[in-house]
């Protein structure tokens, strides 16, 4: 870990001095001529709306966070991510890149460099908005694939090669195809957390916070949606349809037996998977008065027990606006310690034996790097991208 250059002693009174503007911005890499060329950069940036404001003082935004963050994390440390990402907020300014966090990036990059935060529908239809000339993608490959979907022209970064996802690596473009010829002329739905080439062969996409939207959207008596088997079975009950799983073995099932409406794939989120009923009964006991928020990645007896299912962002809005005596999120660790910086009257509790491996791999030291260095570039073969592009701009179209 880069150390802080403050002492503990100077870190527990730093934000109660009195301080002023520009004159006490610190970061530790910066020259006053660069500072001056972020000023300039800073002048012309067009902010969009909505964006959250960059701080590039490391000693304010070490300030900001340890009021956030005091709870979850040492002084110490919170210093050393500080002047990391103020000099991420310097360099993002002057390169005119933006960066979008998904709502399970870790807490102290969640506060402090994207300049829009939100689920995987939400970070698509802001990437297709952006004027910014990069896109740096704090989230896992896939959803830094849609981005470049959507924004073709644009440099857009991922700071991790390693940050994947067992659900995306679920099912491939031939799979698809396989199931197509199988099921000639059903529509293919496909879950975004997939990679782009699955996409390419897809109808239409969706995301947790549309998925029964999209499916009912098609009008069509029976739809594959791929690949997450549990989402699948939580929008078949939510449309009211049977749900079939064919295997990869396309003799074993006769494409003309038409007794059910959805046609799923056993795609599973490492993470959602994991949890169980048992868990929910387990706080229930210790927590009685617990609200339990579920994502529909999570099996479908788990959904039914919690008292809420919606996407990350759907959860995050459900504990903003109730008033409950506790909650647990039953998704990435993370997201608890996110909702309860923002919100620090709301009491969380956290699940967190259960990590996503591949969210956790991006770091505010390495989206410095990204930054600097113009890595880890994602790009999509021209034909991938434009079929691919249908799909995901369909969904957004429908909402
Ligand atoms: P959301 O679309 O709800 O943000 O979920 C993305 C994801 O990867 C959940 O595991
Ligand atoms: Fe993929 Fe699950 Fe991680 Fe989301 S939480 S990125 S679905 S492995």
């Amino acid at each position: 870990m880069i150390p802080s250059k403050y002492e503990e002693d100077e870190l527990q009174t730093l934000c109660n001095e009195p301080r002023e503007g520009k004159q006490m911005i610190s970061a530790a890499t910066s020259s006053d001529t660069e500072l001056n060329e972020v000023d300039r950069a800073a002048a012309q940036f067009r902010v969009q709306p909505d964006a959250r404001p960059a701080e590039v003082d490391a000693e304010r935004l070490y300030c900001k966070l340890s009021a956030m963050l005091h709870d979850v994390m040492p002084n110490f440390e919170i210093a050393a991510k500080a002047e990391v990402a103020a000099e991420i907020n310097r360099l993002k300014i002057a390169k005119r890149a933006v960066i979008l966090g998904h709502n399970y990036m870790e807490p102290a990059l969640f506060h402090s460099i994207p300049d829009f935060v939100g689920d995987s529908l939400e970070l698509c239809r802001l990437a297709k908005q952006t004027d910014q000339e990069i896109i740096v993608f704090c989230g896992v490959r896939f959803m830094a694939e849609t981005a470049k979907v959507l924004n073709p022209h644009k440099l857009v970064l991922i700071p991790s090669e390693r940050a994947g996802c067992s659900l995306a690596a679920g099912v491939t473009a031939a799979d698809v195809r396989r199931l197509k010829e199988q099921f000639p002329g059903v529509p293919v739905v496909t879950y975004v957390n997939t990679y782009a080439d699955v996409k390419a062969e897809s109808d239409v996409c969706c995301t947790s916070s549309n998925a029964a939207a999209v499916v009912e959207s098609l009008h069509s008596e029976t739809v594959i949606f791929l690949p997450d088997e549990f989402l699948a079975q939580n929008v078949a009950r939510e449309t009211g349809r049977e749900i079939i799983f064919p295997t990869r073995d396309p003799k074993k099932l006769n494409g003309t037996d038409l007794n059910y409406s959805l046609i799923g794939w056993r795609g599973r989120c490492e993470v959602h998977e994991k949890f169980s009923v048992e868990d929910i009964a387990n706080v229930r006991k210790q927590f009685p008065d617990a609200v339990i928020l579920a994502h529909p990645e999570c099996r479908p007896e788990v959904v039914a027990a919690a008292d809420y299912s919606g996407s990350t962002t759907a959860m995050a809005r459900y504990v903003e606006q109730t008033n409950a005596p506790r909650y647990l999120l039953l998704t990435e660790c993370s997201m608890g310690d996110n909702i309860a910086a923002e919100n620090p009257q709301k009491e969380m509790l956290r699940l967190c034996s259960v990590r996503c491996p591949h969210m956790n791999q991006i770091t505010l030291e390495d989206t410095l790097e990204s930054l600097r260095h113009d890595r880890f570039v994602v790009d999509i073969p021209a034909d991938v991208l434009a079929r691919a592009a249908r799909a995901v701009e369909r969904m957004i179209a429908i909402g």
